[in-house]
């Protein structure tokens, strides 16, 4: 896996707290970076289930992971999918992989002419496509302002239905830095492309219900690790788990979130956005 660096690992093993012969599942498998960490510290009494939604993915992550394949079980699941009880340890590391944003094919990417599709899992739902061309003026505005934080939100989606249809990402792209010209170091498109990829795939939704069902699938004493990248998200982990620590059902691990040192954010600049927070689930009796 050259090239490959799966974000704040060291940290994630620590707090995921890894048994032998525990049961882990990551639920967001990706390339299998964090899949692989976990796999090699079990013996064959552990076991890891491996889920991500992208299948493509999937399929990389298993040939990655090969050498630990008696204790993974691989399966192709979006979070409010998961449905497991008795679990050791959860880890999901949110958002999109490298793989995915860099390859044009997937449509993420503002940077490489592609289909605009940006859906994770490709076998289900609407491509963004599909979406900008058939929803109205303000439902676009609004994700370009909510989930994208973009201040010239109703601008750019006028220019959008203008330009329908939008055929393609650097189409798309164009019509962005047209209506929206730079002004920073951000490529003005960025805000945008983020904010559709998150409407196409539901992730605020879909974290949504991970966050209402993780503490259920755990075993008492199970840890709760997520990263995020997104200050949206961050906040939704941030408040669940003080919920939880309310409620008497889990202890925070960290106070403060868990940021990448100097040496990783050198090593892997993608990764200077990231949040580590952790749980342990209260042991009852
Ligand atoms: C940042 S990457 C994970 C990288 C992985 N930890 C590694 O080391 O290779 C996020 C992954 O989560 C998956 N993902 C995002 N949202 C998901 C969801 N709601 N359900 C399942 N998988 C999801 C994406 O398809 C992507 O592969």
């Amino acid at each position: 896996m050259a090239q490959h660096y799966p974000v704040l690992l060291a940290e994630s093993l620590e707090y995921l707290n890894v048994r032998p012969d525990g049961l882990y599942l990551d639920c967001t498998t990706g390339l299998g970076g964090h899949t692989a960490a976990i796999a090699e510290r079990l013996t064959q009494g552990g076991k890891l289930i491996a889920c991500d939604r992208d299948g493509q993915s999937l399929e990389m992550a298993r040939r990655n992971t090969g050498a630990w394949a008696d204790r993974i079980i691989y399966q192709q699941s979006s979070f409010s999918q998961l449905d497991f009880t008795g679990l050791d340890g959860l880890i999901a590391d949110l958002g999109v992989s490298r793989y995915q944003l860099t390859n044009p094919e997937r449509g993420f990417s503002f940077q490489a002419e592609g289909p605009l599709d940006m859906r994770m899992d490709q076998t289900r739902g609407m491509t963004a496509a599909d979406l900008l061309n058939h929803s109205a003026e303000k439902a676009i505005a609004d994700w370009l302002h909510q989930l994208g934080e973009e201040r010239r939100a109703r601008k750019i989606a006028g220019a959008i239905v203008r330009a329908r249809p939008i055929r393609s990402t650097l189409h798309l792209a164009g019509v962005v830095e047209r209506a929206a010209p730079r002004t920073g170091p951000l490529h003005p498109a960025t805000r945008t492309f983020m904010a559709l990829r998150m409407v196409v795939n539901r992730e605020q939704e879909e974290l949504d219900t991970l966050l209402r069902n993780a503490p259920g699938m755990m075993k008492p004493g199970g840890r709760i690790v997520i990263i995020s990248f997104m200050s949206l998200e961050d906040r939704k982990v941030k408040e669940s788990f003080r919920e939880w620590a309310r409620d008497g059902r889990a202890t925070i691990l960290t106070k403060k979130p868990v940021t990448p040192g100097e040496r990783e954010v050198r090593e892997n600049p993608p990764s200077r956005s990231a949040k580590l927070r952790a749980v342990a689930i209260t042991e009852r009796g």
